[in-house]
């Protein structure tokens, strides 16, 4: 299915990075089943950003355990005892290196990709909470975004990030007059208010529909669909988003030149 047919959001963007440059692509799964899709997803992800020249890292949340909740004990010292400010902790954490260590290790990983992508199974219009909390404890404020760093001028800026998920319903199911709207609007609090918001590019969707009711044949014809996306990754649109050039200081919109 086409994503531009749904919504008029899109832009191409540039290839990215300069010839002969070795990026780096950060994977995120989440599935609770290692035989899943989603895991086949991951291993997808992994061998065809290989053979395109990535050096891949693989964060695999459930297979690590991560803990998704956001919480005092992220910060074994206190820039303030009496009151948690969860961004000011973060900021202050990450400034003298004593945030949790498996946040730090995870902002790392961050740091260094030129490319994210997710692979995961829609819950409830959104991610899994797993996923949910690697965002919440992940994507400090500071570094990721803070005050008016956000969009264009996000911390994130000059990465690309892919979501590539899978979900229980069918393509006729989204869309403008569809019975569940628009996916990108479904998607919105992923794409635009978390990806998008740190400043990165996001890249158009990868859904694999129906997964669990469809044949092994039908699976893998969506299997070698997604090692094509992989592939074609630099030419991928990306979703159009207004630049902070185009509002004033209250983020109020400047008037049209
Ligand atoms: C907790 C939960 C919430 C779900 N929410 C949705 C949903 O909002 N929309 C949808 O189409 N499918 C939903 N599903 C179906 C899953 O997206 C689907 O089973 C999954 O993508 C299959 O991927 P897998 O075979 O890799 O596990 C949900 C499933 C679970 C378990």
């Amino acid at each position: 299915m086409h994503w531009k047919g749904q919504t008029p959001q899109w832009r191409s963007v540039q290839p990215f990075g300069r010839a002969g440059e070795v990026k780096t692509a950060l994977i995120l799964s989440s599935t609770p089943e290692p035989k899943s899709f989603v895991a086949g997803m991951a291993a997808t992800s992994q061998r065809v950003l290989a053979e395109e020249g990535y050096e891949v890292i693989h964060s695999d949340l459930n297979a690590v355990g991560w803990n998704p909740v956001a919480s005092a004990s992220d910060f074994p010292e206190r820039n303030n005892d009496d009151y948690l400010v969860y961004a000011l902790e973060q900021r202050a954490g990450v400034a003298k290196g004593t945030i949790s260590p498996d946040i730090l290790i995870e902002l790392e990983k961050l740091m260094k990709c030129d490319l994210l992508v997710l692979n995961f199974p829609i819950y409830w219009f959104s991610v899994p909470a797993i996923l949910k909390g690697w965002f919440d404890r992940v994507l400090v404020s500071g570094t990721c975004y803070g005050g008016t760093r956000f969009y264009d001028r996000g911390g994130l800026r000059g990465k690309r990030a892919l979501v590539a998920a899978t979900i229980g319903g069918q393509p006729h199911m989204f869309g403008r007059d569809a019975i569940h709207g628009p996916i990108s609007e479904m998607l919105s609090p992923l794409l635009r208010g978390t990806l998008a918001y740190t400043g990165m590019d996001v890249l158009e969707p990868f859904m694999a529909w129906h997964v669990p009711y469809i044949s092994q044949k039908a699976r893998e014809k969506i299997m070698i669909q997604y090692a094509q996306c992989l592939r074609d990754i630099n030419t991928r649109d990306c979703l159009k988003l207004p630049s902070l050039e185009a509002f004033d200081k209250a983020l109020y919109p400047l008037p049209r030149a």
